[in-house]
């Protein structure tokens, strides 16, 4: 971890940007590879860990721009398969102003366009960015990853560290892994799955693979990623979670964590993914509330948790 430190960055150069969203979403997200080769950062990072951008400018206070965590979205060995070139996926923040502090004027909701997202996003090939890294020592692949089977779970953009992952797996240097991997995305609408076209195509040539988008707002069926693990818990998940090789990976919004910790009580599958602490009991879990969840439900040895 933090071989170039966010302070001394490195000059890394844009070689790709693509969008990643198939349809016409109302948001825009955008795969952006970074050539960092000739620097201490190529290849020192590994699939899971995230990587720091320098954007230029000042903020509000008149301070240079602090940095900002992005995950991979690459396989360890980079997309260029020598460890020269990172990825990560990027969402344009675009929204409302609100109000941050009490000295505020607190009706103010002007256009607020995030200051990171959308520098990486304008970014045009060729275009030099600072950057930094690796950062994070726990989301990570088992050192042997043939010994375990995989669920992924995502919401949004926190798809990206699978992306590099499943890609490792099954078409690392190392040759396909034949562990089952299943991965399950959670995003608003069908228009907003990312890299939708890239997995479709990997669960077609793969049979130990299964890719299962998750729509939050569609008007056929509206559901977030715990409750559709546990609507089809008898049809594919259950032997599945049962089995001691299974690692849970979890990256996205906070609130899917204890989602899927309160399904896996429910049915009695908590076993190595968390661990309850007291005052709270696994028997009394139809009680849980949230905030005392966040406390003192934690993830299990078999549990990877990366949300925000
Ligand atoms: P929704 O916004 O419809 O409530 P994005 O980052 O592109 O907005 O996608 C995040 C996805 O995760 C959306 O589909 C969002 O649904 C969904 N989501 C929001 N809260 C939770 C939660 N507590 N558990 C699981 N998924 C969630």
């Amino acid at each position: 971890m933090h071989v170039v430190r966010p302070k001394d960055p490195v000059v890394g150069r844009v070689v790709a940007s693509q969008p990643c969203l198939n349809g016409r979403s109302a948001s825009f997200v955008r795969h952006v590879a970074i050539d960092v080769s000739g620097t201490d950062l190529a290849g020192s990072f590994r699939v899971g860990q995230a990587f720091g951008v320098i954007p230029p400018g000042e903020d509000h206070r008149g301070k240079p721009h602090s940095v900002r965590l992005y995950s991979l979205a690459c396989p360890s060995h980079g997309e260029d398969g020598e460890g020269n070139v990172l990825s990560t996926t990027v969402k344009r923040v675009i929204d409302e102003y609100t109000p941050q502090e009490h000295d505020e004027e607190q009706d103010a909701h002007h256009l607020f366009v995030g200051v990171c997202s959308n520098y990486l996003c304008d970014l045009k090939i060729g275009d030099e960015v600072l950057v930094s890294g690796p950062a994070g020592k726990r989301f990570l692949l088992p050192a042997d990853p043939s010994r375990h089977d995989y669920l992924f779970i995502s919401t949004g953009t926190g798809i990206a560290p699978y992306y590099g992952m499943i890609r490792e797996l099954l078409q690392g240097p190392e040759g396909t892994c034949s562990s089952r991997i299943e991965l399950v995305a959670g995003a608003p609408y069908t228009t907003d799955l990312i890299y939708d076209d890239v997995f479709q195509e990997l669960a077609a040539a793969h049979d130990n693979f299964t890719y299962h988008p998750v729509v939050s707002r569609s008007d056929i069926r509206r559901e977030y990623v715990d409750r559709y693990i546990e609507r089809n818990l008898d049809d594919s998940f259950r032997d599945f979670l049962e089995d001691p090789r299974t690692l849970i990976y979890m990256c996205g919004l906070e609130g899917m964590e204890s989602g899927l910790y309160r399904v896996l009580a429910r049915h009695g599958l908590s076993d190595g993914y968390m661990d309850v602490r007291e005052p709270l009991t696994l028997e009394g879990h139809e009680s849980w509330e949230t905030a005392d969840m966040k406390r003192n439900v934690k993830a299990g040895p078999r549990c990877l948790v990366e949300v925000y």
